[in-house]
């Protein structure tokens, strides 16, 4: 997408998707959380106008709606903290949110704390959360650039010290694959987002296979900054323009219930996952009821790796931590695959814990799993 010089523009399906899954992790998370801490943030660097040019919500209106639902049933306060770098669009969104307040109860209003300011997003951004203390508190972050890469790892790594900080952030690979290697000012811009040089390898992937190595060291780099879990997925416009959506967490609880997320989302138009795991980069629909067929090949792929054959129990381990896919959908794809003789399994010991029994793919591994030989039953 061009960079609009308007105060407002058109939402395109990436945004309205992106939308849909902020809300859909928000609804949940404000209300988790205000069950334990009496005060929660919400910040943005990259807030926009607060409204597209249709009237529909930007993502700091969405948020706030989330957030006046949560309050409603909730005790505790919660605290944005927006920054947006065109001063138009900054004064916009304050008037934005000023009407979506009106909307709300007094109760709700005067709890749900709503702090914008005009500036660029680092150091902006830090130095609010800083002032308010926010930091070290359960916080979560949008950095929703045009794309990037514009988002330095330094503000990363800051907010990644503070074990409660998730962070969402999208990237678009496009950019960097196409000017990197020429341009040293957009080298230079790729090697403080990316918080080092090892990207510029890119340079040498076969071209399908650059914007997967991108995102995986990008993938690095959060780690790096502290974010143990991330969670990668495409959207994939009609234009086949891909953006990464990249949600880092240190916790397994968050991961999970941005998948959650993730597959409770309206079905989009033009809009489609990918996972990166799935070697055949199959385009999911948004769908209740999610296509898994990319899951079976990857955790096919991840049996086969594995000649000792694996648990149930460290599938959905590996399904939660490194796919796209919710362990839940883990235990009837193993039924399936088993019934069509793809894996064998064992069953679960007496005496035993609940962990299932191991699970190899026998025509790739040649192992095949002996009874009751690796503890736990398989589907219980
Ligand atoms: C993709 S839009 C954000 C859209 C918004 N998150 C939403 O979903 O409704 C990016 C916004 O970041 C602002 N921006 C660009 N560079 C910035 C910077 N360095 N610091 C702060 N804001 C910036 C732009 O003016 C634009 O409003």
């Amino acid at each position: 997408m061009a960079v609009p010089k308007t105060v407002l523009w058109d939402r395109d399906p990436h945004t309205a998707a992106k939308h849909n899954l902020l809300r859909k992790y928000l609804e949940p998370w404000a209300p988790i959380l205000l069950s334990r801490h009496a005060t929660i943030t919400y910040a943005e660097g990259f807030s926009g106008p607060g409204v597209y040019s249709q009237g529909e919500p930007g993502s700091p209106v969405v948020a706030l709606e989330a957030f006046a639902k949560a309050l409603q049933h909730r005790s505790g306060r919660i605290r944005m903290v927006l920054v947006e770098g065109d001063e138009r669009r900054e004064s916009e969104l304050r008037s934005q949110l000023d009407k979506a307040r009106e909307h709300h109860s007094a109760d709700v209003s005067r709890r749900l704390r709503v702090n914008t300011h005009y500036g660029e997003c680092h150091p902006t951004l830090l130095e609010q959360l800083r002032l308010q203390g926010s930091l070290g508190k359960p916080l979560f972050v949008l950095l929703d650039s045009y794309g990037g890469p514009d988002i330095p790892f330094s503000l990363l790594q800051e907010l990644g010290k503070h074990r409660s900080t998730e962070v969402m952030v999208t990237f678009q690979p496009a950019f960097l694959t196409r000017f990197g290697e020429a341009n040293e000012n957009h080298r230079r811009a790729g090697d403080a987002a990316f918080g080092g040089t090892e990207w510029h390898a890119v340079f040498d992937q076969p071209s399908n296979e650059k914007f997967t190595f991108l995102r995986d060291q990008y993938r690095e780099s959060l780690r790096r900054a502290g974010f143990t879990h991330t969670l990668f997925f495409e959207m994939v416009d009609e234009g086949n323009h891909v953006l990464y959506l990249i949600f880092g967490t240190r916790h397994e609880r968050g991961l999970e219930k941005m998948k959650e997320a993730m597959w409770s989302v309206d079905r989009d138009h033009g809009v489609r996952y990918r996972d990166p795991k799935d070697s055949e980069q199959q385009q999911l629909a948004l769908e209740l009821e999610p296509h898994t067929g990319p899951l079976r090949r990857i955790l096919l792929e991840h049996i086969a790796a594995a000649p000792k054959g694996l648990t149930v129990a460290e599938l959905k381990a590996f399904t939660l931590l490194e796919t796209v896919y919710k362990p839940s959908q883990v235990t009837k794809l193993i039924t399936d695959m088993r019934d069509a003789k793809a894996v064998t399994t064992t069953p679960r010991r007496d005496g035993d814990d609940q962990g299932p029994g191991p699970a190899s793919r026998d025509e790739l591994s040649g192992v095949l799993a002996e009874p009751g030989g690796r503890g736990g039953g398989l589907l219980d």
